[in-house]
């Protein structure tokens, strides 16, 4: 076993966790969100997405949360990588007017989730990303990937471990630093994705991978734990629970980050979070969303007082 001493969590709760509001929430709330977060220690933080508004219409905002990411969050933080989605040209143009760091390109693993999800076929979707790498990297912008659907699919249920390579590989040649898996719909299990895992480790170092489990199915903590038993040592999570992508009909919220921090911890593994700070960051905006927190270590916290 090859566990990792150090993890790295990327908190996706503003942008997955609030994508999937059905309620437009309010960019100050955005903003008290994000800021909670990095005094938390959190030092990556996927803030907004420049994606269509007309398709996210949640995230139509998210011009207005970098302008004040880069007017106030960045001086006060100057070490935490506050990044955004960018699904095209369009997107990677808003990126750059902000100054970002980072941002990420979404592919996907099965067809029918690329065409409901970005309306093009994988191949146009990859196609996509060439003028988003040259731009980034003219801008000296770092690129994530993603690859959805990587433990199945909503439209076309098991996926062939194959495909995910496949894009995997193709994600990294184009110049990811980093490619996330997403399990979008949360069906994997600990079996999945060590096959998953395995397939992609014979080619690619663990150090190019990242985990982003969603939890629909109550999974999440144990695909996490067999990722970092084979050597993965860096995880999305979502405060709170909070997320799910409009176009997955059914997805829960990513793995709450306050469960993953309890687990960090009761392995001994750093992640450099402040759990008290998390929750109070979980709490008030489970509280301004008028929904229960969905992280089962901050209710048991809560509840023992
Ligand atoms: P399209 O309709 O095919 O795009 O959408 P288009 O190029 O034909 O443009 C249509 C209109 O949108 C035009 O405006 C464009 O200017 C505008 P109009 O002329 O009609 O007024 N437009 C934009 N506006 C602002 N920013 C942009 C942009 N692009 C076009 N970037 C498109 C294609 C990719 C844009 C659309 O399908 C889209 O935005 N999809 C995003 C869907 C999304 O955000 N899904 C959730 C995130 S992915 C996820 O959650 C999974 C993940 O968490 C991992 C996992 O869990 O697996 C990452
Ligand atoms: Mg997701």
């Amino acid at each position: 076993m090859t566990i990792p001493k150090r993890v790295r969590i990327v908190e996706v709760g503003p942008r997955d966790g609030l994508q999937n509001e059905k309620q437009i929430v309010g960019t100050s709330t955005k903003v008290q969100l994000i800021s909670q977060l990095a005094s938390a220690g959190l030092t990556n933080i996927e803030a907004g997405s420049f994606v269509s508004p007309k398709w996210v219409p949640q995230m139509a905002s998210s011009d207005e949360v970098f302008n004040i990411i880069s007017s106030t969050l960045q001086p006060t933080y100057p070490e935490i990588i506050f990044s955004a989605l960018t699904p095209n040209k369009i997107g990677m143009n808003r990126a750059v007017e902000h100054d970002i760091k980072e941002v990420a390109v979404f592919a996907a693993a099965s067809e029918s989730f690329s065409q409901k999800n970005i309306n093009c076929s994988i191949k146009e979707s990859l196609e996509r990303f060439n003028p988003v790498m040259a731009k980034a990297q003219s801008n000296n912008i770092r690129v994530r990937g993603y690859v959805s659907c990587a433990l199945g699919c909503p439209y076309e249920g098991n996926i062939d471990p194959a495909h995910v390579a496949e894009v995997t590989h193709r994600l990294l040649d184009m110049g990811c630093y980093e490619v996330s898996l997403g399990d979008t719909i949360g069906v994997g299990t600990p079996e999945t994705t060590a096959a998953l895992l395995s397939e992609l480790l014979s080619k690619i170092s663990a150090d190019k991978l990242a985990m982003h489990m969603h939890d629909t199915y109550g999974q999440a903590l144990a695909n996490i734990l067999i990722s970092l038993q084979m050597g993965i040592s860096v995880i999305d999570s979502a405060v709170a629970g909070l997320g799910g992508c409009p176009y997955a009909n059914g997805a829960s919220g990513n793995v709450a980050s306050e469960d993953l921090i309890y687990m960090l911890n009761g392995m001994g593994i750093e992640h450099g979070v402040d759990l008290d700070k998390l929750l109070i960051a979980g709490n008030t905006i489970s509280i301004a969303l008028n929904r229960a927190n969905g992280s089962k270590v901050a209710n048991a916290l809560l509840s023992a007082g």
